[in-house]
């Protein structure tokens, strides 16, 4: 048997987790489940490569939660941890084989692009396939007059299937030839990781109509109430889909202060990511802490989650970082009412 030459480095779900906590805020049980699950994997991928086989199922994950709480932001995380290749694929550009639009085989063919065309590399990466409520079954319109707009959503899901078990599936090996002339190899997706995400938003609208689920920035900050398979039945996903993501995992929209630590504690968070393109321009900035609380609101009217204090910011800041060859050598500081000064006059 060929030994692979390389093995990727079993992480320990704690060490996955230390990893993810540095970037997403919050988010607990998601991290918890993400870090079981990709050292669950990491486990099968060796095993195999030593030519043995789990009996464990494979644990590919389903988050559910609303707009800009880190769904994708959680996985992208985890590709950067892990030391496998990585596709983020949108449910809704794929559609049933024979109609137009990208086959779901396509999603491996560009994991296997992702993997350097090795095919080892591809048979052990992570698929995380977005907007997954946008392929629900829409079997006869309305439900709610908001039914019916998505026919091959369950062809989708029906085609997705093979892949989520394991399947051989045949990936061109050169691209950029013409179609018809493509060499094709073999990948096996047993051992490829999928992690679904959807945001289920109008959710409450198939589960009965009786109760409001705590999705939808409004109610940002509560916990909303468990969302259970049947919910997710009558919503529209194929009870064999849902079980081929055996590990389903809610994530709350993010609360005030999650969203203040999102400002100012990643690496990589949008402050320090100002503050820098500033420095370069001789320019130093203060964000007082009333100054990022009025952010926040600010990006809580949008209703976007986190993705909402990109957008205020830009605002906030866009008179200052027009000026900032002429504000050299100045403190700009920020506080509640430059804020709202700001965001005033940008119209915000
Ligand atoms: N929990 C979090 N911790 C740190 N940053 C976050 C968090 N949630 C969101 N963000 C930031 O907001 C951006 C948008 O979040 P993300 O793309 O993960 O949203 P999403 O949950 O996938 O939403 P959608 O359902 O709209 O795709 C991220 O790129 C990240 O910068
Ligand atoms: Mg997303």
């Amino acid at each position: 048997m060929a030994v692979p030459r390389t093995l990727p480095r079993l992480v320990s779900p704690a060490e996955i987790y230390e990893g993810l906590d540095r970037y997403v805020i919050g988010q607990a049980r998601a991290k918890k489940a993400v870090a079981i699950a990709a050292y669950n994997h990491l486990k099968r991928v060796r095993a195999r490569a030593m030519g043995t086989k789990l009996l464990a199922r494979k644990s590919n994950v389903l988050l559910i939660g609303p707009t800009g709480c880190g769904k994708t932001h959680i996985a992208r995380t985890l590709a950067h941890l892990l030391d496998v290749p990585f596709v983020v694929a949108d449910a809704t550009e794929y559609t049933e084989a024979g109609y137009y639009g990208k086959d779901v085989e396509v999603m491996i063919g560009e994991l296997f692009l992702a993997a350097d065309t090795e095919v080892a590399a591809t048979e052990r990466g992570i698929v995380f396939i977005d907007e997954i409520d946008k392929i629900a079954r829409r079997s006869h319109g309305a439900v709610t007059g908001a039914g019916s707009r998505d026919i091959g959503g369950e062809g989708v899901q029906q085609a997705l299937l093979k892949l989520l078990e394991g399947r051989q599936i045949f990936v061109p090996t050169n691209v950029t030839q013409h179609w018809s002339k493509h060499d094709f190899v073999p990948i096996d997706t047993t051992d490829i990781l999928f992690l679904c995400a959807g945001t289920f938003s109008d959710l409450h609208l198939y589960s009965g109509g009786t109760r409001v689920l705590g999705f939808g920035g409004g109610t940002a900050g509560k916990r909303g109430p468990r969302i259970t398979e049947k919910d997710l039945l009558r919503y529209g996903m194929l009870s064999e889909f849902l079980g081929r993501l055996p590990v389903q995992v809610q994530l709350s929209a993010l609360t005030d202060e999650e969203m203040l630590d999102i400002l100012v504690k990643p690496p990589d968070s949008l402050l320090k990511e100002y503050a820098e393109l500033l420095r370069l321009d001789g320019v130093a900035i203060r964000f007082e802490p009333s100054g990022l609380r009025e952010v926040v609101a600010l990006a809580k009217r949008r209703d976007t989650g986190a993705r909402g204090m990109r957008a205020v910011l830009e605002e906030v800041l866009s008179d200052t970082l027009f000026r900032g060859p002429e504000l050299a050598g100045q403190t700009v500081v920020v506080d509640a009412a430059f804020v709202r000064a700001q965001a005033e006059k940008s119209g915000a």
